[in-house]
C-alpha cells in the first residue's frame, strides 16, 4: 500500500529539517510517494499568499503531511494547515534523552493539547482607539472530542490516567465547561484523572516532572507549557509533535525556523525526525516507528551532535548516522 506524504519545508531550518526527516522516511520498508508543496515567508514575498491553495489542498488530501516551520507567517500557515487535516488534538511528548543536558533528566511527558479553540479561535477585535478584545471560544463538543482521544491514549500508553491543565477558578465558564467535560468523558471511561490550575502545574512541573505522565491542556496553555518543558529536557530541537485529526494528521517539530542559525546547516535535525517517527506509527508501522525513536536516542547518546547540543557536527552528520542505525 502506497501512503501519499506531503512535505512542506517551509522557511529557514525548516528547509534544512524536513529533508533530513524525508531522509530517514526513504530508509524505511514502506511504500512512500512524497509530494512536496511550498508554504510560507518566501512564497507569500513571490507570490502574495503565504499558504497557496494547491498547499492547502495536498495537506487536506494526502495520508499525512510533514512540515517544517514557518517564519513571520507562520500563524497565517499553521493554523490553516491544522484546519485541513480537521485536527482536534496536538499531541507533544516532551522527553529528556540520556547524553543530553537537560535541566530535569527524569522529565517523561505528553501534552494532550485542544487544537481548534480556545483564545486561538481566532475572535479578536479592536473596539476603540483604547480598548482590544478577544473571544475565548470552549464548546462541549470539541472538550468531548480531546477527552475521548485522551482516553484510548492512556490506553495505549499504559498511563494510570491523565492530568487536567486549567483555569476554571478564575475561567469559570469556558474553563469549567472544558475541565467538567472531559472529567464526565474520563469517568464514562472509567479512566482516573486529576487536575492541577495552569500556573501551579508551571511550578510543579519545574520542581518535580516526575508527577507527571499525560497532561490535557486547553489550547494557549498547551503552547505554552509544552514549551516550558521543552527547556526542562534540553531544548527546543528535540520536541516532535502530531497534530491529529479524524482520517489525517500533520506532523511537526515544536521549533520555528531558527533565523539565528538558518542557512549554516546545523540545525538539530532530531525534532523533525522524531516527528516522523509519530507520523510512521500513526499509520500503524510501530515497529518501523520504534526503529526510528531507538537510532536518534542511540545518536543523542553517542553522537554526532550538533551545537545547540554542545557538538559540532553538521545536520547532514547527523541525519547520515542516525540513518546508519537503522
Ligand atoms: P525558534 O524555535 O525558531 O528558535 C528559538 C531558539 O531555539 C533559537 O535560538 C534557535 O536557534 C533554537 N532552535 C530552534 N530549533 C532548533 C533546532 N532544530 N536546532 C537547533 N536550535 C534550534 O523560535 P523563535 O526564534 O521564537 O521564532 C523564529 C521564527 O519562527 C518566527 O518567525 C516565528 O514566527 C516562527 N515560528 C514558527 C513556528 C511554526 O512554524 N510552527 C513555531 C514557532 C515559531
Ligand atoms: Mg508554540
Amino acid at each position: 500500500m502506497t501512503h501519499d506524504i506531503a512535505v512542506i519545508p517551509g522557511d529557514g531550518i525548516g528547509k534544512e529539517v524536513t529533508p533530513a526527516a524525508v531522509e530517514v522516511l526513504e530508509a524505511l520498508e514502506i511504500d512512500f510517494e512524497f509530494h512536496e508543496a511550498e508554504a510560507g515567508d518566501a512564497v507569500q514575498a513571490e507570490t502574495g499568499e503565504a499558504l497557496p491553495e494547491e498547499t492547502y489542498d495536498l495537506a487536506a488530501s494526502a495520508d499525512a503531511t510533514l512540515f517544517g516551520a514557518a517564519g513571520d507567517t507562520a500563524a497565517d500557515v499553521i493554523l490553516p494547515l491544522r484546519e485541513a487535516v480537521d485536527s482536534f488534538v496536538n499531541v507533544r511528548p516532551a522527553t529528556a534523552y540520556p547524553g543530553v543536558d537537560a535541566v530535569r533528566p527524569e522529565t517523561d511527558l505528553v501534552f494532550l493539547r485542544e487544537n481548534t479553540e480556545g483564545v486561538y479561535a481566532g475572535h479578536e477585535d479592536r473596539l476603540s482607539d483604547d480598548v482590544s478584545t478577544l473571544t475565548r471560544v470552549v464548546t462541549e463538543s470539541a472538550s468531548r472530542r480531546l477527552a475521548e482521544f485522551a482516553c484510548d491514549f492512556v490506553a495505549d500508553r499504559d498511563a494510570d490516567g491523565f492530568t487536567v491543565v486549567h483555569k476554571a477558578n478564575v475561567m469559570r465558564e469556558t474553563d469549567g465547561r472544558f475541565r467538567d467535560a472531559i472529567a464526565d468523558v474520563a469517568d464514562e471511561h472509567g479512566v482516573e484523572t486529576d487536575e492541577v490550575l495552569m500556573d501551579a502545574f508551571a511550578t510543579r512541573v519545574c520542581l518535580d516532572p516526575d508527577q507527571f505522565d499525560v497532561v490535557v491542556c486547553p489550547n494557549l496553555a498547551g503552547d505554552v507549557l509544552s514549551d516550558l518543558a521543552a527547556g526542562l529536557v534540553g531544548g527546543l530541537g528535540l520536541l516532535p509533535s502530531a497534530n491529529i485529526g479524524p482520517e489525517r494528521a500533520l506532523f511537526e517539530p515544536v521549533h520555528g525556523t531558527a533565523p539565528d542559525i538558518a542557512g549554516e546547516g546545523v540545525a538539530n535535525p532530531a525534532a523533525t525526525i522524531l516527528s516522523a517517527a509519530m507520523l510512521v506509527e500513526y499509520l500503524g508501522y510501530d515497529e518501523a516507528g520504534m526503529a526510528i525513536r531507538e537510532a536518534v536516542e542511540t545518536t543523542l547518546e553517542e553522537g554526532p551532535r550538533t551545537p545547540d547540543l554542545g557538538g559540532d557536527a553538521s545536520t547532514e552528520d547527523v541525519t547520515a548516522a542516525i540513518v546508519d542505525r537503522l
